[in-house]
């Protein structure tokens, strides 16, 4: 291991991902929610995140908000080279790629402003404690007061039975030299060895060792490294995150879901009545996340709140507020991935109506109870069926997917929505040819697929079939067809378009 890695496996680059919860819509929406008024988006701003990976979070961040500041720091270097690459190439003036580690950055307080959000994702599991306390630095020399951290991390006691696996896979990988990925492999086997042993740990916790050694199998490698094989790894309980980031007088608002705050009205009269007994804020965490056997945690921290917000003043924000679908309106029983707070028939009516365009929350109401709607919109953002809709002109963006688009890459920047959109490989290609060719309409977008498919000799396979000529032309007009009446929709309205 190199040494700039402290104890970090990075021979091999972490998969690019892109993570909602980051952005400082959904996170000031979470903390409106919460009760908590925070940073008003439409002044500048600067965000910083820790460990950005390939940035791609940050690169969509900055696309949909040009008139803030990203700072975006990984001590990798080809991370941050190629997330440069692409700010460079797409014309993003507002992003800054710093490879430093979170030492380094500490040691130089001046690389860094004040800032308004530092957000990290699983990087508090992954590094030493030395690491962690230098992130708690940073958030103490470098958050401004009122300003948002997000941390998300592996948590107790929902990994309590599985963190074994951690450190044996950890401890086993160490005995082998080669390859992050070969020790990883190696170390596997072993482990599947000693479980054809039957060992006891094993047999008293078969639901959750299966389930853990199964994922080892079917998950991406590159992310598995990442998970497993850092030496610091920790799973945490709440109580100690909270203990940690108060030395940066951090305090907790609430979970990143949008739903988070709605949960909490919901618990069984059980549960609230033994809350009642517990006057300490961390504690009642502790109890929540013992009571849900919480595995993974998203949390939102403050260093005094702007302000607090009561019933009728949450509900203002909403009344201002406008939405659009984030995927395509198919909405029957199926669809319902989460619980439903209220009857079905609301979230099918609200559904209904954004299928028609982007709707302000008043004709949403529309006769519904005001609370009543925001819940099920809240529900409906959670399960990524609708989102809030921003009347901004965003011309940065439609520049920033062309180049992530050459770059075969799947997501792209919907600056309305101020978030983002995956595409599947041929939506993608439609959307490119529309872009470059400057036409929506689908009969012509599939044979100009079709015509670059055919120069590059390229056939298409369908449920087993070899796709070309005529067949695979016909093809191409379908696939073109449905994507100009469920796709082209979200990308008009998204402004990616
Ligand atoms: C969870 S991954 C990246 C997640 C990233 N936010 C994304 O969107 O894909 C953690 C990242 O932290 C970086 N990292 C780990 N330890 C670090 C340190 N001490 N200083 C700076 N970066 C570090 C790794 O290189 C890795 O890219």
């Amino acid at each position: 291991m190199q040494t700039w890695m402290e104890g970090y496996e990075s021979d091999i680059e972490y998969t690019a991902g892109y993570y909602r919860e980051q952005e400082p819509n959904f996170l000031s929406l979470c903390a409106v929610t919460h009760g908590i008024q925070t940073i008003n988006l439409e002044k500048p701003f600067t965000y910083l995140e820790l460990g950005c990976g390939y940035g791609m979070t940050s690169l969509i961040m900055a696309a949909n908000y040009p008139h803030a500041q990203f700072i975006a720091v990984d001590f990798n270097p080809t991370h941050i080279a190629q997330a440069q690459n692409l700010a460079t190439e797409a014309g993003l003036t507002n992003i800054t790629f710093l490879e430093r580690s979170f030492a380094q950055l500490n040691a130089e307080p001046l690389f860094l402003p004040e800032c308004d959000f530092i957000a990290l994702h699983g990087i508090f599991t992954w590094v030493s404690d030395e690491n962690r306390q230098h992130i708690v630095d940073i958030c103490e020399h470098h958050l401004k007061a009122g300003g948002i951290v997000y941390n998300s991390y592996n948590a107790k006691p929902g990994w309590s039975m599985a963190e074994p696996i951690q450190k044996l896979l950890y401890a086993t990988s160490k005995q082998f030299s080669g390859s992050s990925l070969e020790r990883f492999d190696k170390a596997v086997k072993l482990i599947q060895q000693l479980q054809a042993a039957k060992p006891r740990f094993f047999a008293t916790n078969e639901n959750v060792i299966q389930k853990r050694l199964d994922g080892l199998i079917a998950k991406d490698r590159h992310y598995l490294v990442h998970e497993y094989l850092h030496e610091g790894w920790r799973a945490f309980y709440f109580t100690e995150i909270a203990q940690w980031l108060r030395q940066a007088k951090l305090e907790f608002i609430g979970g990143a879901a949008a739903t988070d705050a709605l949960a909490r009205t919901q618990l069984a009269p059980t549960t609230n009545q033994l809350l009642a007994h517990i006057q300490d804020n961390d504690t009642r965490e502790l109890y929540l996340d013992i009571m849900q056997n919480t595995i993974f945690r998203r949390d939102i921290f403050t260093r005094g709140a702007v302000g607090h917000l009561d019933n009728s003043a949450r509900l203002r924000w909403f009344n201002d507020s406008q939405w659009m679908l984030a995927k395509p309106a198919r909405f029957d029983d199926a669809a319902f991935n989460f619980k439903p707070a209220l009857p079905k028939d609301l979230y099918r009516s609200l559904v209904d109506h954004l299928s028609a365009g982007v709707c302000t929350f008043s004709t949403l109401t529309n006769g519904n109870n005001r609370r009543d709607t925001m819940n099920a919109l809240l529900q409906l953002y959670q399960a990524n069926m609708v989102t809030p809709y921003y009347a901004n002109v965003n011309k940065v963006a439609a520049r920033f997917n062309q180049t992530l688009i050459k770059h075969n890459q799947s997501l792209i920047a919907l600056p309305h929505a101020r978030s983002s959109l995956r595409l599947k490989p041929f939506e993608a290609q439609f959307y490119a040819m529309a872009l470059q060719l400057k036409t929506q309409e689908a009969s012509r977008l599939a044979q100009a697929v079709f015509q670059d498919l055919e120069s590059k000799q390229m056939t298409i396979n369908h449920k087993g079939e070899t796709l070309k000529g005529t067949p695979m032309k016909n093809h191409l007009i379908n696939l073109a067809n449905k994507w100009h009446s469920e796709i082209l929709p979200l990308l008009k309205q998204g402004g990616a378009i």
